[in-house]
């Protein structure tokens, strides 16, 4: 019989990719057949189905292995499987598995609460609300917002990201197809350009701008047409992650602080994404000295069980019991392994690992950029990196099959990666993630770029 239960670590792995077969071989094949069948449509990126997986590795169901640097959308930051979360899981899941969190008590609940307001930025007193994934904390953040200032709209950025459900899609601003047949959406949602200086929808140029890209709120939006105050709050990333990985100026999001704390806007800062760990910070709003009053969290947090979490000023807290509330959110398991989670984040230093693995990151990166025309862009924080393709560097046309083709001939020779904005590839690896297998992966990037422009 087939041992189904080989977790995993090391044992039957190669500890470099490692292709066998041409993929998808038959067994791969016959699962995406299935899926075709029965799914409904989805992005998938490249046709590889899982069979097990342990830190940088995923092994597919034909034996062959790959390089992993999309941790699964940005969640499996310890690698896949870390041993000690696994046995949290376990632990856990042999006590008790779920237990209403929300009209009971457990202590993995407030512990992880307490956890969650000790480790966020802001010298004040916070509150925690639990949900099941990164629109759930969206959708969260927005009802609180709207609960505790009584004010109707929000403000969002043109190339946001912060999920799919009517709430957040609401925010999002990303790809037309996400929005496409599905209004009415929320109404009085305010969007404006972001801080996306490689394509400064100003066509201005940092620092000469002056940062009007933030300061055009102010000047023009809250004296023209948007009443400021009835504006409940902005939603930002403090790293476009979706939108194509962008990085803001220093300056961007403490100038926007600066402005909504004039007008009474709560500052909502999304990390999902970017949080525990990714940019070299614990949050990425650490980077620029800014305390949101809401911070949405949720992917990396919990190494791949379904969590998130919304971390408010405890006076924003929903006063009425029942005016949000969910079934799992904050379910046993999820506790478990995000408590888990976090425990390696500190133990081992991943936040500064992620600092240090950047910059080596980076410097790949650039040393392609020197060699390819077709990197238009290199651009990241800590080990939250991407280029953008662009068919010419003077033009920056947008190069979206080359960059389709580049993810395809890695994917082929044994790395997985995921697109970003319009002609982005991100590169998001483990933040332990041992250097060698961190080179090898550029190796095989710098492979498929020569694939694909020869
Ligand atoms: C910044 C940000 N917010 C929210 C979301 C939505 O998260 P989820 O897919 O878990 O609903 C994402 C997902 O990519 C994201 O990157």
């Amino acid at each position: 019989m087939e041992n189904t239960n080989i977790f995993y670590h090391g044992d039957n792995m190669s500890e470099m990719p490692q292709i066998k077969i041409t993929p998808p071989g038959e067994k791969a094949k016959k699962i995406i057949e299935m899926d075709n069948k029965y799914m409904m449509t989805a992005t998938k990126c490249s046709p590889i189905a899982v069979h097990h997986a342990s830190g940088a590795l995923v092994e597919d169901v034909d034996g062959n292995t790959y390089l992993d640097f999309t941790c699964g959308a940005s969640v499996t930051n310890l690698g896949h499987c870390p041993p000690t979360v696994v046995a949290a899981i376990k632990e856990q899941v042999e006590k008790v598995m779920h237990f209403a969190g929300t009209d009971y008590y457990y202590e993995a609940q407030s512990k992880l609460a307490k956890k969650l307001t000790e480790i966020t930025p802001g010298e004040f007193d916070k509150k925690v609300f639990f949900v099941n994934s990164g629109a759930e904390s969206v959708e969260a953040a927005m009802k609180c917002a709207r609960w505790s200032t009584q004010r109707k709209r929000f403000i969002a950025f043109i190339g946001a990201f912060h999920g799919r459900t009517m709430g957040a899609i609401s925010l999002t601003a990303s790809k037309i197809v996400q929005r496409n047949r599905f209004m009415p959406l929320i109404p009085g949602v305010t969007h404006i350009p972001y801080a996306y200086c490689y394509r400064c929808p100003y066509k201005l140029t940092y620092p000469d701008c002056d940062l009007w890209c933030a300061k055009i709120l102010d000047e023009l939006y809250f004296t023209s047409f948007l009443p400021p105050d009835e504006v409940a709050a902005l939603f930002y990333e403090c790293v476009q992650g979706e939108g194509g990985y962008i990085v803001p100026p220093k300056g961007f999001i403490p100038e926007l602080e600066k402005i909504m704390k004039k007008h009474g806007i709560l500052m909502v800062d999304d990390e999902v994404q970017a949080g525990f760990g990714r940019t070299g910070k614990l949050f990425a709003s650490e980077h620029y000295g800014v305390v949101p009053d809401i911070m949405t969290i949720a992917k990396g947090m919990g190494s791949g069980v379904p969590v998130g979490a919304i971390v408010a000023k405890a006076e924003l807290d929903f006063g009425d019991p029942g005016a949000h509330s969910n079934t799992y959110g904050g379910n046993l398991i999820c506790c478990a392994s995000v408590l888990a989670t976090i425990d390696v984040i500190e133990s081992e230093n991943l936040v500064e690992n992620a600092e240090k693995l950047g910059k080596l990151a980076m410097k790949r990166l650039f040393e392609l950029y020197d060699k390819y025309e077709i990197i238009g862009d290199v651009r990241g924080l800590g080990l939250m990196t991407a280029t953008e393709l662009v068919k010419d560097r003077k033009t920056k046309e947008y190069a979206v099959q080359e960059r389709n083709a580049i993810v395809e001939e890695a994917y082929k020779r044994g790395l997985l990666l995921l697109p970003c904005g319009k002609s982005g590839i991100r590169y998001i690896p483990p933040l332990n993630i041992p250097e060698d297998q961190l080179h090898r992966g550029f190796d095989i990037l710098e492979d498929a770029i020569k694939a694909v422009i020869n």
